[in-house]
């Protein structure tokens, strides 16, 4: 799958250029191929301490306690060890998208919170993309199927 990103902003569309970035607004014109966009493990069956503090952990709660029912919430930590919030080294922010789509964006400041974040989902199936971009570390990504 191809993925694009914005020269702007650094934001990241999968499959095709938005016509406009939907965090900047920027054109189009200014997206580009990027194969290398996203860090990926040595060996997804044997993750290093780096890649367990930069891959995103999904979870799913099919019952929301806030907006009931038909609505399902997602949580996301970063990651299985988690990720430092210090303000040399951070997670800025984490991206969602469902089935490729943009969803959301939550900026995180390491001052205050944790690095995770969560949705209300109106959706009960499709594929779950949570994308968080450390600092110094580059974005790294995690996929979960919302009907599993
Ligand atoms: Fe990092």
């Amino acid at each position: 799958m191809e993925i694009f990103v914005c020269k702007k902003c650094g934001f990241l569309a999968f499959k095709e250029a938005p016509e406009i970035c939907p965090i900047c607004g920027a054109a189009k014109e200014q997206f580009i191929a990027d194969p290398q966009a996203i860090k990926k493990p040595t060996d997804p069956k044997n993750l290093n301490e780096s890649e367990k503090k930069h891959i995103p952990v999904v979870k799913i709660v099919k019952q929301c306690s806030l907006i009931g029912p038909g609505c399902t919430d997602v949580f996301a930590k970063v990651g299985e060890i988690t990720h430092v919030m210090e303000t040399k080294h951070w997670i800025m922010w984490i991206d969602w998208y469902l089935d490729y789509r943009f969803v959301s964006r939550q900026y995180l400041r390491p001052e205050t919170v944790f690095p995770a974040s969560m949705i209300h989902l109106k959706a009960t199936s499709g594929k779950i993309t949570v994308l968080e971009n450390c600092n110094l570390h580059g974005r790294w990504l995690s996929e979960t199927d919302l009907s599993a």
